[in-house]
């Protein structure tokens, strides 16, 4: 299998890292991931602005152009045969003499299996686990989920499938995915302290009229249907909010209705 590491492709195995990189002993780093469809790396273009505009929110160098990035993705897709997979983007931080301030940073590009959600949870919708925190610098996709990854011990003890943020009565975002709700025929999703997605992209341009405004906790306990996105899990529904029922406690008529508009989109 090959990657692309210390500015080229080679064997993954053979891919390192500095140990002083502040991605490394920072936590400070961006990324992105998108999936192929048929090998076909989906929405790549949304993936790599966002990807640049990362680098650039973070003061990182990226030394590579968007046509760049593209044309080593498409090599490694190639390479790897890979025909349905996730791949990975990581530009660290760098290593420098203050072991603080960023530097050049190393990129890599490597593909990852994907494990999709199982049938039952887009037929049953899944439960979230609400906590009270924001993400800061949110619109960024650091590579720092240190609080996620720390806190998911409590959220799987707890039957969940992940976690939802909240804070000041209203709602963000899930720890790897945005979140919509609907009620009364009107979907809404919150635009603050989020990670703007490319599958909420997607759903926003399927939906049309979707209300792009500050959704309090209070009103998700009481929607008729919500549902979460991500280029991982899609349009996963939500069933459940800590120990409360959301609608009918099943995938709602609207929520199927964007899963099925979405699944042609993939083709
Ligand atoms: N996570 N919000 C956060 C904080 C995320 O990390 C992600 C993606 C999303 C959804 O974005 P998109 O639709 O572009 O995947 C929202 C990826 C899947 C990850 O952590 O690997």
């Amino acid at each position: 299998e090959f990657c692309f590491a210390q500015d080229q492709i080679i064997a993954s195995v053979n891919a390192s890292i500095h140990p002083m990189d502040i991605g490394l002993i920072r936590g400070y780093g961006i990324f992105d991931f998108f999936r192929t469809s048929n090998y076909k790396p989906l929405f790549l273009s949304d993936y790599l602005d966002r990807f640049i505009r990362s680098a650039e929110k973070t003061y990182l160098p990226l030394q590579y152009s968007k046509a760049e990035l593209e044309k080593i993705i498409l090599e490694l897709i190639d390479k790897n045969d890979l025909a349905n997979g996730g791949i990975r983007m990581v530009l660290s931080g760098g290593v420098s003499e203050n072991h603080f301030s960023p530097t050049d940073g190393s990129l890599f590009i490597f593909n990852e299996d994907l494990d999709f959600p199982s049938n039952v949870k887009y037929e049953n919708g899944i439960k979230l686990l609400p906590i009270e925190h924001v993400r800061y610098i949110a619109d960024i996709k650091t590579t720092n989920y240190a609080f996620p990854v720390w806190h998911s011990k409590i959220w799987k003890s707890e039957g969940a499938e992940d976690v939802l943020y909240h804070l000041n009565g209203y709602i963000s975002e899930s720890s790897r995915s945005n979140i919509f709700v609907i009620k009364d025929g009107e979907i809404a999703t919150p635009d603050k302290d989020i990670l703007h997605g490319i599958t909420r992209k997607r759903v926003l341009e399927l939906a049309g009229n979707v209300a792009i405004r500050p959704i309090g906790y209070d009103e998700l306990l009481n929607a008729d249907e919500a549902f979460i996105t991500s280029t991982t899990k899609k349009i996963l529904p939500v069933s459940q909010i800590g120990t409360k029922q959301i609608g009918s406690g099943k995938v709602g008529e609207k929520t199927l209705e964007l899963i099925k508009k979405f699944a042609e989109m993939e083709q």
